[in-house]
């Protein structure tokens, strides 16, 4: 008797069962009222009582088993009926909607680009920031109006403290633990409370760029801005410089690219004036080299600062700032073929 359970063990084992009708074939077998373990336990009365005990034990293990691999043999027929079920393998896959880049990203690294070919390097700074930074080390007086509450948000119970107006926060903090040569253009979120219209907006997007070096002159910083002209906006791109007024930089001016609708002849978009502007630039003032630890008397810089936002509408013609905050996938959309 032990040799036949032994048997049945082993075979019970070695089981297989495709489908949940086979594996029920199986139970009948094994563990039905007339199956083989049954017959086993009727011939159980004729075991000698010395060995009862132990082939008691035997027998158990060998039902334990039987119902434990019967039972796992089920439940896997029945996942894979399932399967087959649900599965139609001849039909075309999900189509899956694939993203695109932001407007801003795009042409902010089309920027980034053209100035890294430049010689430039990418620097980044925190968004909250202190006056240090964004302000007194930029030269602005402590009662220059861009402090106002008009133009910065406070982080309330910190005066000290805001949302930087201006990435030249970075330029600063390059400066102050980096010496000349430094050629950096840092890139990143700027706010201004300004009430929300299609002009205007209390966040957007800034590059700003900073040289310093000895003999850094005013020819420089526009042969540079020239060829950025000329790459973002084409090869005909004339550039034109005005006086103007930073805080940070003398002298200072502010620079017009010749409108790239009407090529100059004067449209509704360049106001009839043949150039649209698109960034503020100058000297970097030697009052803010000297506050950043730069001798003003070895080292000369220029800086310039453009908005992300109005080079997109330049390029892409979008008419009202908030579509760049709104999300609206028919309009993010419309960038695909810039990705
Ligand atoms: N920081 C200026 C702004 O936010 C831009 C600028 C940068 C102008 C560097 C001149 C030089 O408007």
């Amino acid at each position: 008797m032990t040799a036949k359970i032994q048997e049945l063990l082993e075979e019970v084992e070695q089981l297989q069962a495709s489908t949940k009708e086979e594996a029920e074939a199986l139970r009948i077998k094994y563990l039905g009222k007339k199956g083989l373990i049954n017959d086993l336990m009727a011939d159980f009365r004729n075991v000698p009582a010395e060995m009862k005990k132990e082939v008691g034990m035997k027998l158990n293990e060998l039902k334990n088993k039987a119902q434990e691999k019967i039972n796992a043999l089920k439940e896997a027929a029945d996942s894979q009926d399932h399967v087959a079920d649900d599965l139609d393998l001849t039909r075309t896959a999900y189509p899956i909607q694939l993203g695109t880049r932001h407007p801003i990203t795009i042409v902010k690294n089309e920027i980034v680009d053209i100035f890294s070919r430049l010689g430039f390097t990418l620097a980044e700074g925190p968004e909250i920031e202190d006056d240090w930074h964004v302000y007194s080390s930029m030269n602005f007086a402590d009662d220059h109006p861009a402090r106002d509450m008009q133009d910065t948000f406070f982080v309330e119970a910190h005066p000290d403290i805001v949302l930087r107006s201006h990435t030249s926060s970075v330029q600063a903090r390059v400066m102050e633990r980096q010496q000349p040569p430094i050629r950096v253009i840092c890139p990143g979120r700027v706010y201004r409370n300004e009430a929300i219209s299609a002009r205007a907006h209390c966040f957007f997007h800034q590059v700003e760029g900073l040289y310093v070096d000895k003999n850094v002159s005013f020819t420089d910083l526009k042969q540079v801005l020239l060829l950025f002209a000329q790459e973002m906006f084409g090869k005909e791109t004339k550039i034109r410089l005005r006086p103007s007024y930073f805080p940070f930089t003398e002298p200072s001016a502010e620079m017009d690219i010749s409108c790239d609708i009407c090529g100059g002849k004067g449209c509704s978009f360049c106001k009839h004036t043949g150039w649209v502007e698109i960034l503020g630039c100058g000297m970097v003032d030697p009052a803010v080299l000297e506050a950043n630890g730069i001798d003003s008397n070895v080292y000369t810089g220029y800086a310039f600062g453009m908005g992300i936002e109005r080079i997109t509408n330049l390029k892409y013609k979008v008419k009202d700032l908030r579509m760049f905050s709104e999300n609206d996938t028919r309009f993010l959309e419309e960038f695909k073929s810039a990705n």
